[in-house]
């Protein structure tokens, strides 16, 4: 943990060079929203009671989106600039609740990809230094749209100014070394120079930025540090570049998971979410997508078009082509697929079998039970050893209730089956081909629901006959 520092993450801002409707900071990149992404890096380093997040433009939605981390917030109604949402966290502080810290660390809501190893370095730094503030910066390929960071001395570490895109001189035009928009301060000096900040430049709005310039003009020091590797500095100002991050982000937790035993053919085709979690000696084939809280065990292997999301699958287990995952728990050993649908609360047993086309919601297949083809189970607790003949499937829904049918161990369900929920079969009945069952069916019994096959000998001879008659 940080010690005497604080931390205010700017995320008020619309976000106009999107076009989008949702605000900037609840756009995703590898599948959680940027700004909580921002806040857990800094939740690894200070208490949630001192990470002041700065919301503004749709700030019930952006709260509510990130209440659970417990980060404070400070409102800054108009957004005037990066400058004035700091002038709101000044204002904030100056109620008197809370003790203004010694030192402050922004962040901005859309530079998502940051380390806390790199926050704590520049904090670090910035004590060792000194400095009234420190700025971390880096040399992308591309400095179009950043502000620019310019050093007293090329090799020196001391800060001039930072000048905004638009701002640049001719002169200036060909400086390399960017503003990432994260910065340390002390804050008593910081908060001594917002009200002196003025919207006299291109965008009309406070610039956090101009803070610098200040400072170097009343003798402080202003440090800059670059970052050890670009990407963690790069901003999201529109979608393509969000894209990109996100990318970067994917990347990382495909490694991340290789790392640790993973075999990932094709990474770069795959959808991997950040908090994914795989066992070693699993497999993941080309194509295939793990979302949100998803994790699966070792000796595993999902293979290519499958899209597991918030699912738990165990050691062992098959996921053959195409299947779709939601909300789904597979234990060991279970085969899935090809194209098998698993909505959410499907619970597969130990070795069970949910083959291609059967679709699964708030049901329970037991171990080793099979359920191998276009088959429907839903509101259904089924139990061990059963076998769910081809087409068979619950009829769950009367139009306005759902209801349960509870399957014994052992049961033969014939193909082509309708059981008619609410209903019980027994542990060792068998259901007749082609039947609808609708009543309770005790164990051991055999119950057909279906009309009795009629035969008529030489009919389609006859009938043919009768047509040679009619044609000539
Ligand atoms: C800013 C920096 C630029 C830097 C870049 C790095 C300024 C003036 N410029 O530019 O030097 O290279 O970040 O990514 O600071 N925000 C508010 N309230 C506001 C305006 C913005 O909270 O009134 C928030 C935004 O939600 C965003 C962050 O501040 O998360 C940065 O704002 P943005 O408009 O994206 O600044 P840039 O133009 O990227
Ligand atoms: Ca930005």
């Amino acid at each position: 943990m940080l010690d005497g520092f604080s931390i205010a993450i700017m995320a008020a801002g619309k976000g106009t060079r999107l076009k989008s409707r949702r605000p900037k900071v609840l756009h995703e990149i590898g599948g959680r929203a940027l700004l909580l992404h921002v806040i857990a890096a800094a939740k690894e380093l200070v208490p949630a009671a001192r990470i002041y997040t700065i919301v503004g433009h749709e700030a019930e939605r952006v709260q509510l989106a990130v209440a659970a981390t417990g980060v404070k917030f400070v409102m800054q109604a108009e957004q005037r600039g990066t400058g004035h949402a700091l002038q709101m966290v000044k204002a904030y502080f100056a109620l008197g609740g809370e003790a203004v810290p010694e030192n402050l660390l922004v962040l901005s809501g859309d530079v998502p990809l940051i380390r806390p190893e790199t926050i704590e370095a520049i904090c670090k730094l910035h004590v060792e230094e000194h400095a009234a503030m420190t700025i971390l910066t880096a040399v992308p390929s591309d400095p179009t749209g950043y502000g620019r960071v310019l050093r007293k001395l090329a090799d020196g570490v001391e800060v001039t100014a930072i000048v905004e895109q638009k701002a640049l001189t001719p002169e200036q035009k060909d400086a390399k070394e960017i503003n990432s928009g994260i910065y340390c301060f002390r804050t008593e000096k910081l908060f001594a120079r917002l009200d002196s900040l003025s919207t006299n430049n291109a965008h009309g709005e406070f610039y956090l930025t101009d803070v610098a310039a200040m400072l170097v003009a009343d003798g402080e020091r202003v440090v800059a540090v670059q970052a050890e590797s670009v990407d963690e500095v790069l901003g999201a100002n529109t979608i393509a570049e969000m894209m990109h991050l996100d990318q970067a982000m994917r990347a990382a937790a495909a490694k991340r998971l290789m790392a640790q035993g993973v075999t990932i053919f094709r990474p770069d085709t795959c959808v991997i979410d950040a908090e994914v979690e795989v066992g070693p000696d699993t497999v993941i084939e080309p194509y295939v997508q793990l979302l949100g809280a998803t994790k699966i065990g070792s000796e595993s292997r999902v293979r290519s078009y499958s899209v597991v999301q918030n699912s738990v699958i165990g050691n062992g287990v098959l996921v053959r082509n195409g299947c779709v995952l939601d909300g789904a728990e597979v234990s060991d050993s279970a085969v899935l697929g090809p194209y098998a649908h698993l909505r959410p609360e499907s619970r597969i047993g130990e070795g069970a079998h949910v083959g291609n086309f059967v679709e699964t919601k708030k049901m329970k297949l037991g171990k080793g039970s099979k359920a191998n083809h276009l088959n429907y189970l839903g509101d259904a607790e089924i139990g061990d050893g059963v076998n769910i003949g081809a087409g068979a499937i619950t009829c769950n829904y009367d139009g306005v209730h759902k209801h349960l049918t509870k399957i014994g161990d052992g049961v033969f369900v014939g193909s082509d089956s309708t059981l008619v929920a609410p209903l019980t079969i027994g542990e060792g009945a068998y259901i007749a081909a082609g039947s609808c069952i609708t009543h309770k069916v005790p164990a051991h019994a055999l119950a057909l629901g279906r009309s009795r096959q009629v035969t008529k000998e030489g009919w389609a001879s006859r009938r043919k006959a009768a047509r040679l008659v009619q044609d000539s």
